[in-house]
């Protein structure tokens, strides 16, 4: 029997690009969904059926009965949020029990982690990353401190395992002078959380994945944050703390680099970014002020505005080669639907020096911009690429060019059904 393959769907800019939108469209045609990395920092947004879902640390695949969906090791849990996240999935009709495997290798969120997390962007000031407030950082940097807890520690003495754990965090907070915080109700919730998460099956995913990698079956690796919020690769220190790219699928379910397949990146028409950092082509006039409110550019987690600007294509050539991209996909064309010019991002320019290539450092860069014609045309109705104006079609075969990977769905609206295969 031919071995099964592990396809990768990746934010490739800043996130928030519509992976949680396409991870269920592509569910039906897999065996399995798995999250490898990233925790509650990430908000996907899924809409069908008039139902609208936005999930942050359960895979995408979620909705599709009989598809088995797993958190991978590479992720980070918290409980209480776990639970509220699966109870709202729970009350909508959706047995979780059945299709759901977390990593017993997955690390553990505590509530003194959030605190940790607002204490430290307290300490950055104005250098402060923007964090979504989840507690990523800390708990990823203990991961690598070798201190963490992991989901497998639910179970003996896990009790006397926080206690000294949250002691230690207690002690750091207190030599910071940060007294800004009450965890009494959060730590209950929390322990309800972990009450509740041992109802779930808490396995050894890697070899659950080999196990079903050797039957022939097919896995979908879903994406979380993007390749420029990626702890080596992204905009560095402006990012998460996790690795989102196609190193981090191996890494993050343990697979091996020759069981990956397809590799589909994921973009907006246009950019966003949420959070501190550098953004070239960010745009601080009602061109950008227009493109966040048509694009609904609101953070899906913390309802904080997207910054917003247009297609970076430095960007997105440096994300496709860290990934190796095989297939573009180019989410929410439709928001560009009214523009009479759009711009495309194709080098950036600092002291009279200009380059394609993502630098060091994108401080003090800015975008140098070719104008394409807008196409007028109001594309969410759209389900065949034959229905597509010519300006669409050029802008698609523009980006095909330069980057040399094919552009295979293009989605005009958040519904399931908003989605044309080129
Ligand atoms: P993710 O984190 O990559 O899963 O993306 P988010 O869910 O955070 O953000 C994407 C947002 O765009 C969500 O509100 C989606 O419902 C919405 N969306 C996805 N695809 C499209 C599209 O093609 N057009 C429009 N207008 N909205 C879309
Ligand atoms: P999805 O999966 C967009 C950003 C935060 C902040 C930085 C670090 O929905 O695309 P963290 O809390 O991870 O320590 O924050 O990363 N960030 C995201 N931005 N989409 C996400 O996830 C993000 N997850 C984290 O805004 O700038
Ligand atoms: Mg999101």
């Amino acid at each position: 029997m031919q071995k099964g393959k592990v396809d990768a769907l990746l934010g490739i800019v800043f996130g928030d690009e519509g992976k949680g939108k396409v991870v269920d469209v592509f569910t039906p045609k897999y065996d399995v969904v798995a999250r490898f990395a990233g925790g509650p920092n990430a908000g996907h947004t899924i809409i069908f059926e008039g139902k609208k879902f936005v999930l942050r640390s359960i895979p995408s695949g979620i909705f599709d009965e009989g598809k088995l969906n797993i958190i991978g090791n590479g992720c980070v849990v918290a409980p209480d949020l776990f639970m509220l996240e699966a109870r709202e999935l729970e009350t909508a009709g959706y047995d979780l029990r059945s299709r759901l495997h977390i990593s017993r290798r997955a690390h553990l969120i505590l509530p003194t982690h959030r605190v940790l997390d607002r204490a430290y962007e307290a300490a950055k000031g104005k250098n402060k990353v923007g964090t979504t407030g989840k507690g990523i950082g800390p708990t990823y940097s203990e991961k690598a401190a070798r201190t963490s807890l992991r989901v497998g520690d639910i179970g003996n003495n896990f009790l006397e395992k926080y206690n000294a754990l949250k002691a230690r965090h207690l002690q750091i907070l207190s030599d910071m002078h940060f007294t800004d915080f009450d965890i009494t109700d959060d730590e209950k919730r929390w322990m309800e959380g972990v009450e509740y998460m041992r109802s779930y099956q808490l396995t050894d995913t890697e070899n659950e994945l080999h196990q079903l990698l050797a039957e022939g079956k097919n896995i979908l690796a879903e994406g979380a944050q993007g390749t420029l919020l990626d702890i080596d690769h992204g905009t560095y220190p402006f990012v998460s703390s996790s690795s989102t790219c196609t190193g981090g699928v191996c890494t993050g379910l343990g697979v091996s680099p020759k069981d990956i397949g397809e590799v589909f990146g994921i973009f907006k028409a246009y950019s966003t970014r949420v959070g501190a950092g550098p953004f070239p082509v960010e745009l601080f006039d009602e061109t950008g002020d227009r493109i966040r409110e048509i694009g609904h550019e609101y953070g899906a987690v913390t309802g904080r505005n997207r910054r917003c600007g247009w297609l970076d294509l430095v960007a997105l050539r440096y994300a496709i080669n860290i990934n190796g991209v095989t297939q573009l996909i180019m989410m929410k064309g439709d928001v560009l639907d009214t523009f009479d010019t759009i711009r495309v991002c194709v080098a950036y320019e600092k002291d009279g020096v200009r380059t394609t290539s993502m630098p060091y450092d994108t401080e003090g860069w800015t975008a140098v911009y070719e104008d394409l014609p807008g196409w007028k045309t109001d594309l969410t109705a759209m389900t065949d690429k034959s229905q597509f104006p010519a300006a669409l079609a050029d802008y698609i075969r523009y980006i095909e060019r330069a980057m040399g990977v094919p552009v295979t769905i293009v989605s005009v609206g958040p519904d399931r059904a908003q989605t044309v295969m080129m």
